[in-house]
């Protein structure tokens, strides 16, 4: 069995954030936003829309687009970072709210990489034959997490929702190679320390409730990771990069993915972006980027996709999508 993605769907969030408003905000330029990240503007979820609300809009447009109802549905899984709750998982308020019973709901936590996780995740569900229609939604709502006093992370991150119904075929479609990765010694790369175990929210200060980020120190380890995952996953399957027909980067930072592309010695016209939209929306950045590449026909019957990510963890990888 393979893994085909049969349907996909979004939810931006409305309200838009530009340079110009950032400004008014803290320290910064246009022009530094966007030389140094390729970053326009990011979109903010409304105060009271948690995470939850956004995956279950893309949900919903993402079982249209497959076909299905929420009840051929038998596996939520849910990558974000941004959980509505520490508990119950996101994964179980969403299935509250599709109106779905009896089947196993839970999230994924891998930050940037989480879509990537999940579909490694979902794929190796599907191979074993333990379930046959997955829903894998990335999700995030990283405003909430960040300073905006703080300039070094404030005009980078932005809120979405992407999700994909992902289903077992016999056809030669679908999920061809995963490789993803880890290195905890760098936990401290990025990372948001209030609310958990370790400083739980009786000991926190204001400050701990906000991202933390070595943003140079990560730029470097990205690139290299990125290469690495992209190299490992064509060779998995015997390919070059000359046979991929289009790049779905996480949309960290344009230099990030031109470096990668550099290295690669690929070409830019066939990579898709939109960090110019949206900024770094963690989880969901590649889900957005897919359904936004197949809806301006970017992608055609046959094509080999590339998606590949990096983020907090650390984490990083890369999958090959058939279409
Ligand atoms: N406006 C103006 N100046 C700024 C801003 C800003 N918004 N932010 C930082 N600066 C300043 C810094 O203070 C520094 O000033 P100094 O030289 O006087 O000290 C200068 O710009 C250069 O700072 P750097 O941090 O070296 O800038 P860099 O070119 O590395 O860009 C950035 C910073 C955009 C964060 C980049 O490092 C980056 O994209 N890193 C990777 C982030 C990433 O991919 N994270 C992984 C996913 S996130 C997740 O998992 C949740």
């Amino acid at each position: 069995m393979q893994s085909q993605i049969i349907g996909t769907g979004v939810c931006i969030a409305d309200n838009i954030i530009t340079n110009d408003e950032l400004q008014k905000m803290v320290d910064t330029s246009d022009e530094w936003i966007v030389s140094r990240t390729g970053i326009r503007e990011r979109r903010r979820a409304n105060k009271n829309e948690a995470s939850s609300d956004l995956a279950y809009i893309a949900a919903k447009h993402a079982l249209k687009d497959a076909g299905i109802k929420p009840n051929d549905v038998d596996l939520i899984l849910v990558a974000t970072a941004t959980p509505d709750m520490l508990f119950p998982s996101t994964a179980c308020l969403v299935q509250e709210k599709l109106g779905i019973s009896n089947i196993p709901a839970f999230d994924l936590s891998a930050v940037c990489t989480g879509f990537v996780y999940g579909l490694a995740t979902a794929d190796a569900f599907i191979r074993s034959g333990a379930y046959k229609t997955i829903l894998l939604i990335g999700v995030e709502t990283l405003t909430k997490f960040v300073d905006y006093k703080d300039r070094t992370t404030c005009v980078i991150f932005g809120d979405g929702a992407g999700a994909v119904v992902i289903r077992a075929t016999k056809k030669k479609k679908g999920i061809i190679a995963s490789k993803i990765y880890a290195d905890g010694s760098k936990w401290d790369y990025i990372y948001l320390p209030g609310g958990g175990s370790r400083i739980p929210s009786y000991n926190c200060n204001r400050d701990d409730y906000y991202l933390k980020m070595k943003g140079h120190d990560t730029f470097k380890v990205a690139v290299r990771g990125l290469e690495q995952a992209v190299k490992d996953v064509l060779k998995q399957r015997h390919l070059s990069i000359r046979d991929i027909d289009i790049v779905i980067p996480h949309q960290a930072n344009i230099r990030i993915i031109e470096a990668l592309v550099r290295k690669l010695d690929y070409s830019m016209e066939k990579v898709f972006v939109n960090i110019q939209k949206y900024g770094n929306t963690s989880a969901a950045s590649i889900p957005i980027a897919f359904h936004e590449a197949i809806k301006e026909n970017r992608i055609k019957g046959g094509d080999i996709i590339l998606m590949a990510a990096f983020g907090s963890g650390l984490t990083w990888g890369a999958t090959l999508v058939q279409w």
